[in-house]
């Protein structure tokens, strides 16, 4: 389970746009341009003040699978959830319980 959530984290590509140059991975910080102008990626990381660690397994697939925030607003698109729908839930599972990865903070 550990494993393929690692390889999930590394195939999506996550920490590349959840982490700032020189920055704390998963961390976020990162500007990335869009026609809405730049979005900056936020903090994915377990921390419950800054990062994501309140969010639930099926908040956390929400956001991933679904582009839904947990307050409910719509992610924007260059969060590519888009390509992630596809992703199944058990993949999302193991991304959560990814010992490295963004989301060690969710689910059981
Ligand atoms: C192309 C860049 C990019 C990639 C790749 C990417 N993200 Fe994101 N992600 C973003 C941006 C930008 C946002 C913020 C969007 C917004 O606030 O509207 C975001 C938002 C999120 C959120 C919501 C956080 C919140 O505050 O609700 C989660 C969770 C998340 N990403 C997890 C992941 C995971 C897990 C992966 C890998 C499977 C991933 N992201 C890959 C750019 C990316």
């Amino acid at each position: 389970m550990i494993k393929q959530g690692e390889y999930l984290s590394r195939a999506g590509d996550c920490i590349a746009c959840h982490t700032a140059k020189g920055g704390k991975p998963f961390a976020g910080g990162l500007g990335i341009e869009s026609p809405l102008g730049t979005i900056y990626s936020p903090n994915i990381t377990p921390d419950k003040e800054t990062g994501i660690g309140n969010y639930t397994y099926e908040d956390f697939d929400q956001a991933v699978r679904h582009g839904k925030a947990r307050d409910g607003h719509s992610l924007y698109p260059a969060m590519p959830y888009t390509a992630y729908a596809k992703v199944t839930p058990d993949d999302v599972k193991a991304l959560t319980r990814t010992s490295r990865g963004p989301c060690r903070c969710a689910g059981p």
